[in-house]
């Protein structure tokens, strides 16, 4: 058994661990884990409290994956709910559909009772807001965003995000990722999260992958997928995870600094990798023999080095 994720995972790693340990699935463990991070209010980047569209609307994205028959269910752009990850997956077992968006997840939230909530905080409206005067950009109006979009929007903060990946005592793997998205994005911007084999797959013939970063550039190169179809290759779940970085600098500009590219994964076995573009990054694991979660060093694997560094990446 093991859970891990990106680090802003950590909060919610031992309420899943808890669940796999007492014999739940591995779907229960990676949805318990990532609702307590929609709930974390100083994590910006996911559920409550997550920043807002360049019109002020906090858009929700999540997806969940079971490995074991490849079921999924993904919301994009939804508004107004405590907790997008458990509406990707009640629409597993709802409606023969793996994708609702905009006005239709938030109907279908709606019509199954899930947690209204007014996801804006003080500090999240202020943290929105404060670009906005820096930059002397004024707020558009709905249809006339696009100039005010391009303005606001850096790829320094095409990051954050949050994912979990569990192995439970079956040998069962599922993974799940919830996000509030690139800030000041347009309205309707869609990331790698709620796109299967973007953001997230999971396959338990070969493992699972998770992607947190720059979601324009792992919905381009399929990079969840692509972790695991390595695997499925023949390579180990860090070459896999090598391989599709480097299968994604090709489209990833030089000239753009500090892009960020962050995988998790782990193999059929349940050997975990976990790599980022960006050094020092980490990640959060729990599995027997801890008594808590706890952050590890990711391996650095630069875009453009074309090699591994040896790092503490
Ligand atoms: N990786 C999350 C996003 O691009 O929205």
């Amino acid at each position: 058994m093991i859970i891990f994720g990106s680090a802003n995972a950590l909060p919610g790693l031992d309420a899943g661990w808890e669940r796999i340990e007492r014999g739940d699935s591995a779907m229960d463990a990676v949805e318990t884990a990532v609702r307590i991070i929609e709930d974390n209010l100083e994590d910006h980047t996911v559920g409550s409290s997550g920043l807002a569209n360049v019109l002020g609307e906090v858009e929700l994205d999540a997806s969940i994956m079971d490995g074991t028959t490849r079921a999924t269910g993904a919301i994009g752009a939804l508004h107004g709910y405590a907790h997008p990850i458990s509406v990707a997956r009640a629409l597993m077992t709802a409606l023969p559909h793996v994708m609702l968006v905009g006005a239709g997840a938030d109907a279908f939230a709606h019509e199954i009772g899930a947690e209204k909530r007014d996801l804006a905080t003080a500090a999240s409206r202020e943290l929105w807001e404060a670009r906005f005067r820096a930059l002397a950009v004024e707020h558009p109006e709905p249809g006339k965003a696009v100039a005010a979009t391009n303005a606001l929007l850096t790829y320094a903060h095409a990051a954050g995000t949050v994912n979990v990946i569990a192995v439970d005592a079956r040998g069962h793997v599922a993974s799940a990722v919830s996000t509030s998205g690139w800030p000041w994005k347009y309205p309707g911007r869609l990331g790698d999260t709620p796109v299967i084999g973007a953001g997230n797959y999971a396959d338990g013939r070969h493992g699972a992958a998770a992607c947190t970063g720059f979601g324009e550039l792992s919905i381009r190169g399929v990079t969840a997928y692509s972790v695991v179809r390595n695997m499925h290759d023949g390579t180990d779940v860090l070459e896999a995870c090598r391989l599709a970085i480097l299968d994604l600098a090709p489209m990833a500009d030089p000239a753009i600094d500090n892009l960020t590219m962050s995988i998790v994964a782990c193999s059929r076995s349940g050997e975990v990798a976990a790599v980022s573009t960006i050094p020092g990054a980490e990640y959060a694991v729990r599995e027997e023999g801890m008594d808590r979660a706890a952050c590890r060093p990711r391996l650095h694997v630069p875009f453009h080095s074309g090699e591994m560094a040896n790092g503490q990446g």
